[in-house]
């Protein structure tokens, strides 16, 4: 079979800073930040939590809420700068070309409206076909998805299916305008694991299938390692290491990928060893937007830090299939 990823990004970020406006000024929460995809390609954007993930993701759809805003950069969707597009065109591209599924599907779903009938009003809000053949194309979604059963499931709400069965409705509504990209934010995790691994296949599938680029964002690396082909790591707002997945895991060059890596609980990991995995935590936590560090933001828990980090933020560098941002990239520390 053919490589399913093309050479030009289907959507590439330039360079996008987000920020809030506060009575100390403008607060960055999102510096800087430059990545691509390919169609067929699936990347990750992992951190802990409040390291600006989910502000990305809406701002790949024009959809960061104020008093957040774009303060620079651009997001080409084929070519386009979304960034520069009005509302009425940026709806036009939301759900046709760009679509997101979030963690908790309730809050995009409909509770008065059965599941197909939101999957029909998606598939005709961007296209003029007849009831019956946007009726005919939400069962075969609904197939698509691998939803049992899809004629009972057209006519149930959104509150009588578990978490796993509305996040493959949503991806659904997501799948309905044959989007070039799906942005995921967090999609798996309210889930139990054999679940998550089954909305993940699904979405492999998928990508594989339709060509479909994705950008899946998780604070949780173990979760993803196997079915994405490149991560971005993301700390404190800014990218700190972008590998291929398996350059990533066999050589972490940033602290901080390797904090989130010896974090991962492994695969049948009994209790002594849980035990273990949480001895290899990161200390400390993402710092607030009001109280970052002036050099490196990852410095205050860094095991490698010194006075040029508490400085000077590194800048990214190339490292063999990516980047890194670390003044000391790469050195182990002594234990
Ligand atoms: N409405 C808001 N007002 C002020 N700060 C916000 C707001 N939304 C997000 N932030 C801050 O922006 C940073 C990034 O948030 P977010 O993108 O939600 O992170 P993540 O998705 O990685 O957990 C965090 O420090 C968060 O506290
Ligand atoms: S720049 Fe310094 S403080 Fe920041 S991650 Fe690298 S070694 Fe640690
Ligand atoms: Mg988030």
């Amino acid at each position: 079979m053919s490589d399913p990823v093309s050479s030009e990004p289907v959507l590439a970020v330039d360079g996008l800073s987000i920020g809030f406006q506060s009575r100390r000024g403008l607060l960055p929460a999102v510096r800087e930040l430059s990545f691509s995809v390919r169609s067929g390609e699936m990347l990750a954007i992992v951190g802990e939590s409040g390291c600006g993930k989910s502000l990305t993701a809406l701002a790949l759809l024009g959809l960061v809420p104020p008093p957040g805003r774009v303060i620079g950069g651009t997001v080409r969707l084929e070519g386009r700068d979304l960034l520069a597009l009005d509302e009425t065109a940026l709806r036009r591209v939301r759900g046709a070309r760009i679509a997101m599924i979030f963690q908790e599907p309730m809050t995009a779903l409909n509770p008065v409206l059965t599941v197909g009938e939101q999957i029909m009003e998606a598939i005709l809000e961007h296209e003029t076909v007849s009831r019956k053949a946007a009726r005919e194309r939400t069962l075969a979604l609904l197939e698509r998805v691998r939803i049992p059963d899809p004629e009972r499931r057209f006519a149930e709400y959104p509150h009588r299916l578990s978490g796993g069965m509305r996040q493959r409705v949503m991806i659904a509504m997501a799948l309905a305008g044959a989007p070039a990209v799906l942005v995921a934010d967090e999609p798996t995790t309210a889930l139990d694991v054999t679940i998550q691994a089954q909305i993940l296949s699904l979405i492999d599938e998928l990508r594989r299938e339709q060509g479909t680029a994705v950008v899946f964002i998780t604070h949780d690396l173990g979760v993803v390692s196997r079915y994405v082909d490149r991560v971005l790591v993301m700390y404190a707002g800014r990218k700190v290491e972008e590998r291929d997945t398996r350059d990533l895991f066999s050589d972490p060059l940033h602290p901080y990928t390797r904090g989130l890596i010896a974090a991962q609980p492994r695969a049948g990991a009994g209790a002594a060893s849980a035990v273990r995995e949480r001895l290899a935590e990161i200390p400390g936590t993402v710092p607030a937007l009001a109280a970052m560090p002036q050099g490196c933001a990852f410095a205050p828990r860094c095991p490698l830090a010194d006075a040029r980090c508490a400085q000077a933020v590194p800048s990214p560098r190339r490292a063999g299939s990516g980047l890194v941002a670390c003044h000391h990239a790469g050195e182990t520390h002594a234990v």
